[in-house]
């Protein structure tokens, strides 16, 4: 049928190349000057060409455009003519021969050489290979000589509806929170079409929900999908599988089509309450448990996931408010019921407390169901355990004088014990902590006395521990520290803060001050020290010195004349009575030794010594013997060393000193030792010139008996 038609078109448009299909806006669009395709000064181009008038007027055209169209996937039974070569050269004599070459030619497009006619000899894909380019020549069938130059041409392939949309991307995966309101958008898929997009309908897709309705909708066009039901409930079912399909040929029968799946996935939303597993909980504790302890745990269920699930506990009432704390944790989600403050099962033996579990992340959308929150009563049974002994205070502060009498009372300590079976208790102290055993206790009344004297000025503190000791079980047991503090009692006397020397110039003044004293007191009376001065009754009336009290406590004494000489008195003695404001006052007499001394003129001491007239060194009388009876010892030493050294060197006064020191030098054997010794021969000795005359035997004897070496 195509090749009739062609046969009659070509019969209408002779002597034309005519190619199949031609698209209107091809005439405008191939207009004369487009060489490749009209292939100026050939033969092929027609006069007619250069007319405006011929091209925009299809019945009047002389000439076609290059391209030919052949449909994709034909398979008739035989090739499929695609289109004919014509031209309107003047053959004459010359037998015209068409030549095809370019994409495809004589393996997909043959042309038959004499009547121009092109057969597409294989079955086209257009979605392989759109459009081909080929080159179209006549020549003289004998010479093969071109009559005219090669004229290109294109051969589109034409689409038809051979590829089915497909999704790439599927399956999908999709989340929306539970709850939405109806027609909330999930999410969009596409699915594509091989199929030629802008050549009728075989790419255009239509998109339709095969399953998952109806809760999701899809949009036709865009593929969106939606909810289609409001509220829906995560709760109640959280997964939906969903079945697509895009059909092309805008999704009339006939159309091709494709699926995929979409699982949609409901989220959360806290849209449940916490609601506690049991109204009531019971729970039991021992009196003694370490605070902080946990006593119990509650949980408050909720059917939300995540932070939505999450519940922070509170304790909101009941009795046991101040003793018991409850906090949350988040990883278990519930709450943890503690020990805040020491219980006592004497005192209370149960308590009660109102919890309360509340989300903490509250959708506002859905507070108005009500509160997010729930309360659960929780019953704590204190039980009774076996406590130590209990002071009646954590500590004992006790003041004791230091003159407080042996086995006095100082103090007295208390304590109990708190279970109902109330045991004895009995006291003793600790002894590490009163190793010098100062003190006692009363280990039925726990009363301390003094066991050995205090004194406040060598211990100010005793710190000691007293131990309680339930009688009917001795494990249970107790410590208190109890600091004993001694009280001053005046019973030390004031002194001179330091041994004053004073010195008095022979040319001072009247009335110059010689000396400033203070003193001390090892007491510490309450208000500080106060002392009183003054001196010893009979010197009242010192004609050469007087005192006088400074602001601080502190004396000054004072030179009465200035008629002192060191020739006539050297040194003054000068007592002072010095006495504290205790009660009764205590005193004591320290004396302040005066030297008079020769002084400068402006009264820089120089020189105090009456000796110093005498012996220029100014030894005391003391050194004075102790040198001479060093010297006396000496010469008693060296009368002794004289005379025994005498009696010593007789024998060898006999020779002459030299020639001894002589020979003993000379000698030059070595000694003999204590064999040497015994060798001795006095005989010999008294004798010198003895049975041989031989003296080298004594001397051999002598330096034997010495350190040879030292020769
Ligand atoms: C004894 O205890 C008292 C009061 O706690 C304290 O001031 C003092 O420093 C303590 N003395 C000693 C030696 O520990
Ligand atoms: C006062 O000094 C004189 C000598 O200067 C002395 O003889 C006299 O005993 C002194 N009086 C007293 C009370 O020390």
């Amino acid at each position: 049928m195509p090749e009739r038609l062609a046969e009659m078109l070509l019969d209408l448009w002779t002597p034309l190349i005519i190619l199949w299909i031609t698209l209107p806006p091809c005439i405008y669009m191939a207009p004369m000057n487009q060489s490749q395709v009209l292939m100026s000064g050939s033969p092929l181009e027609l006069s007619s060409l250069g007319e405006e008038q011929r091209i925009l007027n299809r019945s009047k055209r002389g000439w076609v455009w290059n391209q030919m169209f052949v449909l994709e996937e034909f398979s008739g039974p035989e090739p499929i003519l695609v289109g004919r070569l014509h031209t309107d050269l003047d053959p004459g004599s010359k037998k015209i021969k068409y030549i095809l070459s370019g994409d495809g030619a004589g393996t997909i497009f043959q042309i038959n050489d004499v009547t121009g006619d092109i057969h597409a000899i294989k079955r086209l894909d257009r979605e392989e290979k759109a459009e081909y380019t080929l080159t179209a020549q006549a020549v003289d069938w004998e010479t093969s000589k071109p009559l005219e130059p090669p004229s290109e041409f294109i051969i589109k392939v034409q689409d038809i509806n051979d590829n089915a949309p497909e999704f790439l991307n599927g399956p999908y995966h999709a989340t929306v929170p539970e709850m939405s309101i109806l027609g909330t958008s999930v999410t969009n898929v596409t699915a594509t079409d091989a199929d030629d997009p802008v050549y009728g309908n075989s790419a255009k897709l239509v998109y339709s929900i095969l399953e998952g309705q109806p809760y999701f909708s899809i949009e036709p066009e865009t593929a969106i999908i939606k909810t289609a039901l409001p509220n829906m409930d995560r709760e109640a079912k959280e997964e939906y599988l969903v079945v697509i399909q895009a059909k092309d040929m805008g999704g009339h029968s006939g159309g091709l089509s494709g699926t995929t799946t979409l699982t949609v996935t409901l989220t959360d939303v806290n849209d449940n309450p916490p609601k506690f597993a049991q109204s009531l909980y019971h729970f039991s504790v021992p009196e003694d448990v370490v605070l902080g302890t946990a006593i119990g745990r509650v949980k408050a269920n909720d059917q939300d996931i995540g932070e939505n699930a999450q519940s922070s506990y509170d304790i909101i009432d009941g009795d046991g408010t101040a003793l018991f704390e409850i906090t949350s944790d988040a990883q278990a989600q519930d709450g943890i019921i503690r020990l805040r403050k020491p219980l006592d099962f004497e005192t209370k033996k149960s308590y009660t407390l109102k919890v309360e579990a509340a989300n903490v992340h509250i959708d506002p959308r859905f507070s108005g169901r009500g509160p997010f929150k729930d309360t659960a009563t929780v019953k704590i049974v204190v039980e009774d355990a076996d406590e130590p002994p209990v002071f009646s205070s954590p500590t004992y502060l006790l003041e004791v004088h230091e003159n407080a009498a042996l086995n006095s009372v100082i103090g007295q300590v208390t304590a109990r014990d708190p279970d109902i079976t109330s045991s004895p208790i009995r006291f003793s102290i600790d002894r590490h902590t009163d190793l010098e055993r100062q003190f006692n206790i009363n280990a039925d009344d726990g009363k301390i006395t003094l066991a050995t004297p205090l004194d406040r000025e060598l211990s100010v503190w005793h710190n000691i521990t007293i131990i309680a000791t339930e009688i009917r079980n001795h494990s249970q047991i107790s410590r208190v520290p109890v600091a004993i503090k001694v009280l001053d009692v005046n019973d030390n006397a004031p002194e001179f803060a330091s041994e004053y020397e004073a010195f008095l110039c022979e040319n001072g003044k009247p009335g110059q001050v010689i000396q400033t004293v203070s003193a001390m007191d090892k007491d510490d009376p309450k208000n500080g020290h106060y002392f009183l001065y003054s001196l010893l009754p009979e010197m009242v009336n010192n004609p050469n010195f007087t005192i006088r009290k400074n602001e601080d406590n502190s004396l000054s004494i004072l030179a009465k004349h200035n008629g002192f000489n060191r020739q006539k008195q050297e040194v003054y003695l000068l007592p002072i009575i010095i006495s504290d404001s205790g009660n009764p006052p205590l005193s004591s007499t320290s004396t302040l030794t005066i030297r008079v001394c020769g002084c400068s003129n402006d009264g820089v001491v120089q020189s105090c010594n009456v000796e110093a007239y005498v012996l220029p060194i100014g030894l005391s009388m003391g050194a004075l013997i102790a040198i001479l009876a060093c010297i006396i010892l000496l010469l008693v030493i060296v009368v002794l060393f004289v005379t025994l050294r005498r009696h010593k060197n007789e024998p060898l006064i006999i020779k002459d000193d030299e020639d001894v020191r002589e020979n003993i030098i000379r000698y030059d054997d070595e000694g003999g030792g204590e064999e040497d010794t015994e060798a001795f021969d006095i005989a010999t000795l008294q004798n010198p010139d003895g049975i041989n005359g031989f003296l080298p035997h004594y001397r051999r004897g002598l330096l034997g008996g010495m350190s040879q070496d030292a020769v």
